[in-house]
Order: structure tokens, then C-alpha cells, then sequence
């Protein structure tokens, strides 16, 4: 089957939904094509909080009814170290918030709106291929439902994650990735049970770091500092909870456990690819870079790219590519503060991994103590946190 459009989006995740919900503001035609089942996307638990700046982006395009109804606006987030818990007041500091909102939530809303624009989306596709990038006919080829799919399209997005196909079609010295791997994991849980804290807490503890989210007002996410190597067979829901219960404890607070719905552990990286743009393809969100989780960047960097690049991929079928030409380094300059500041977020709350000797570890350990000892006495440091972890301006 051959089709055309203006432009083929490869992946359904939030970057590339919301990127569908852009171009159709601008009467832009598109596709979008994913190789995983509707429901396996709707699945994956990721992401949790939204910055002012990517709520304001879901806004202009309608898209945050049940957001704003559902969502559980935080004005800050704790900060806690050796027993000692510190609020961070981002309204007071910054005049701005942040929205506890799943990944899978925000992703349900944006194929709820497709659902009802009837958009092309197909899911279940496979051997997704970007063909002829950088000559005169780009196109998609794919299979769904067995039958072979050939959809040029004047412009190709890549966004299909780290693992996608897209980031594999860019000759690796153009990539050419910066990157850094940690030597630390993030085991996460989801539980059935009312979260214990008001606001995020963000706890350093010589047994490591420890995390207390939530998803709504009966449903917790917790994480717990682990060993890259770990394997959560190992880690029995009575081990994960006395983990937290140890590392998120202070004099006169008890974390209250639950079922535990699902457990996972998830490795930490950055990297950053040198280019978003190759040809007439144009990587988005987790495609062209991704950060370790503690600054709760991912998802927020995703948003920002789409919202740069639906607005120039509009301005470009209008006639002109001055901004087409510059997102690549619009988005490569806003996420390295992003990868900055995730860096600086993870290295002050984490523990150094089990191949640092003792010595070291306990230097580095209390030096980060002494760091946190700062950042909760300081106002400059906690603006400048402040004004880091609720979004920046996106432009
Ligand atoms: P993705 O969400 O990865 O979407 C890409 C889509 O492309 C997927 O649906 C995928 O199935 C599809 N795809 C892949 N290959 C192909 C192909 N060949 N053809 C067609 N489609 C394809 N961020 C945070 O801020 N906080 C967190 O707690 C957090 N936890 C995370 C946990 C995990 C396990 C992972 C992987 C990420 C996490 N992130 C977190 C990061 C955040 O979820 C991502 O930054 C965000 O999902 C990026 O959105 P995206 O649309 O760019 O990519
Ligand atoms: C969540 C994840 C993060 O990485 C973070 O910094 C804050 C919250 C979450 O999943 O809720």
C-alpha cells in the first residue's frame, strides 16, 4: 500500500503523540507509526512529574483537562539527609509548580484525542524502516497486519526512544553520542497504597539513595538505590519496604507499605546525540538523548523538543526552514542544561557504586552530605534549583 503525507512520525510515545497533536493544530498532515500494541504502550510505567513549562505546553493545545482535574500540584519537594527533612518551597522560591501526573496518564489523554480526531496512528507495525533520509523521496516503509506499507512523507521524526530504529539510521560520526554511564540503578515500585509524604521526598542515606512519589492519592511510587548488577528476583516486596522504611525514615514519620503492583529495576544513563537532525529526519525526546531520572527530566525534555519541533515543521510547510534548521541546536543547547543539572541532582544523591574503595566512598559520601548541608541553608541554591527542577523556558 502506498500513501503520502507531509509528515511520517515513527513512535507513539508521549513525544511522538504529542507531536501528532501539533501538526493537527496546524492543519499539518501526518502519520504515525508504532511498532508495540496500543496496550503494551499504555503499560510501561515511567515518568511521574510534569514541569510548569510542559503543562503550559499540553494547555495551548487543549490537551490538560484531566490533567488539571486529576493532577496533584506540588509547590516544592523535601529534600532529606541523615534524618533530617527539609522543604524546598518552589512557590515561594520561583512563583512556580510542578504536576505529580503518570507518563501513562498523559500518554492515555493524547491517544484518547487522536481517538476522537481520527488520526492515522498504527500500532503493531513492524520492520519499521526510514528510507532515502537525505535524498529527494523520504519515506517510511512498514508492515501492519501483514500488508507492506510504503508512506513517503516529506519530513521523517524520529521519535522511537534510545532503542529506536530512527537514531540507527544516522551514520554513527554524525551521531556520535556524548555519553555517560553511573554506577548506580534505580529499583522502582508502584503500590497500592496512600502515599506518606504531602510533597516528593529526595533521601540521601549511607545505605543510598531513596525516593517517596506518588501517582494519585491512593497509589505510591517508591525507589530505592541499587547496584547496576542487582537482579529484583533477589529483592522480595519485605526487603524493598525495610529498604525504604530505612532510608526514608525520620524521628516521628513511619512509611506506611502496601501491595506491590509492580517492580522493576532500570539502569542510569546519559547520552546525547551530537545532531537531532540528519537529512530531511529529525529525532525527538528519548531518540536524540536521555538523562538518569532524578531530576525527573526525561519525559519534560521529550515535551519541550516536540514543542520546538512542531512549531517549526509548521513554519516550514508555510514555506520558510530557518527554524527547521536551527532546532537542532535550539534543542542540543536546552538539553545540555538539562543534562547538567540531572547530573548534578543524581551525583548529589546517590552513593558511589561498589567498586569505589571505602575510603573514597566515605569521602565522597560525606561530601554530598556536606552539599545537601548547603543547598537546605542556602536560598541561592535552592532558587537555583528550584528554577531547574520546575522547567525551563522552552524557546
Ligand atoms: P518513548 O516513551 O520511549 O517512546 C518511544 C516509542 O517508540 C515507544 O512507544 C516505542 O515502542 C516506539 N518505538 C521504538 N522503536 C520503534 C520502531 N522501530 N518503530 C516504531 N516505533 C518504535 N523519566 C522521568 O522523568 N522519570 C522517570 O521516573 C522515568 N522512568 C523511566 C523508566 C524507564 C524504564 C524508562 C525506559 C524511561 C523512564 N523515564 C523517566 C524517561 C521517560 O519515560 C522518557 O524520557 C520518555 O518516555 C520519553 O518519551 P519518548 O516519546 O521520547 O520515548
Ligand atoms: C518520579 C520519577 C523521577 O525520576 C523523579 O525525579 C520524580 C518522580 C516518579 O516516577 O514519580
Amino acid at each position: 500500500m502506498t500513501e503520502r503525507t507531509t509528515v511520517g512520525i515513527v513512535g507513539a510515545g508521549p513525544a511522538g503523540l504529542l507531536l501528532g497533536h501539533l501538526l493537527a493544530a496546524a492543519n499539518v498532515p501526518f502519520v504515525i507509526v508504532e511498532n508495540r500494541s496500543r496496550e503494551h504502550v499504555l503499560s510501561r510505567i515511567r515518568a511521574g512529574v510534569l514541569e510548569q513549562s510542559s503543562v503550559d505546553v499540553l494547555d495551548r493545545f487543549g490537551l490538560a483537562d484531566r490533567l488539571h482535574a486529576e493532577g496533584l500540584v506540588h509547590g516544592g519537594i523535601h529534600l532529606q539527609v541523615e534524618g533530617r527533612r527539609f522543604h524546598v518551597d518552589f512557590e515561594d522560591l520561583v512563583g512556580r509548580t510542578v504536576t505529580v501526573y503518570g507518563q501513562q496518564q498523559v500518554v492515555l489523554d493524547l491517544m484518547r484525542r487522536h481517538d476522537e480526531l481520527g488520526s492515522a496512528v498504527h500500532y503493531g507495525a513492524s520492520e519499521v524502516t526510514p528510507v532515502d533520509v537525505t535524498g529527494d523521496e523520504p519515506h517510511l516503509r512498514f508492515v501492519v497486519g501483514g500488508e507492506q506499507h510504503d508512506l513517503a512523507a516529506r519530513f521523517v521524526v524520529g521519535a522511537d526512544g534510545y532503542h529506536g530504529v530512527c537514531r540507527t539510521v544516522i551514520p554513527p560520526e554524525a551521531l556520535n553520542p556524548a555519553e555517560r554511564a553511573y554506577d548506580c540503578a534505580w529499583l522502582g515500585v508502584l503500590a497500592d497504597v496512600a502515599p506518606s509524604t504531602d510533597e516528593l521526598v529526595y533521601a540521601l542515606h549511607p545505605d543510598g539513595f531513596a525516593m517517596h512519589s506518588m501517582r494519585s492519592p491512593s497509589v505510591s511510587r517508591l525507589y530505592l538505590q541499587v547496584d547496576p548488577g542487582e537482579d529484583i528476583a533477589d529483592w522480595s516486596d519485605e526487603r524493598i519496604w525495610d529498604g525504604l522504611q530505612e532510608r526514608l525514615g525520620i524521628p516521628g514519620w513511619t512509611l506506611t507499605p502496601g501491595p506491590i503492583t509492580e517492580k522493576s529495576i532500570t539502569p542510569m544513563r546519559s547520552s546525547v546525540a551530537s545532531t537531532l537532525t540528519y537529512g530531511r529526519l529529525f529525532l525527538a525526546g528519548d531518540a536524540g538523548h536521555i538523562v538518569p531520572p532524578t531530576g525527573a527530566k526525561g519525559l519534560n525534555a521529550a515535551i519541550a523538543d516536540v514543542a520546538m519541533l512542531g512549531d517549526a515543521l509548521t513554519v516550514a510547510v508555510g514555506g520558510s526552514e530557518t527554524a527547521l534548521a536551527s532546532y537542532s541546536d535550539r534543542a542540543l543547547a536546552r538539553q545540555w542544561k538539562i543534562q547538567y543539572f540531572s547530573q548534578w541532582m543524581t551525583d548529589m544523591l546517590h552513593l558511589p557504586g561498589p567498586s569505589t574503595p571505602p575510603a573514597e566512598r566515605d569521602f565522597r559520601y560525606r561530601s554530598r552530605v556536606g552539599q545537601l548541608d548547603f543547598v537546605t541553608t542556602s536560598r541561592f541554591a535552592q532558587q537555583t534549583l528550584a528554577e531547574q527542577y520546575t522547567g525551563l523556558a522552552i524557546a
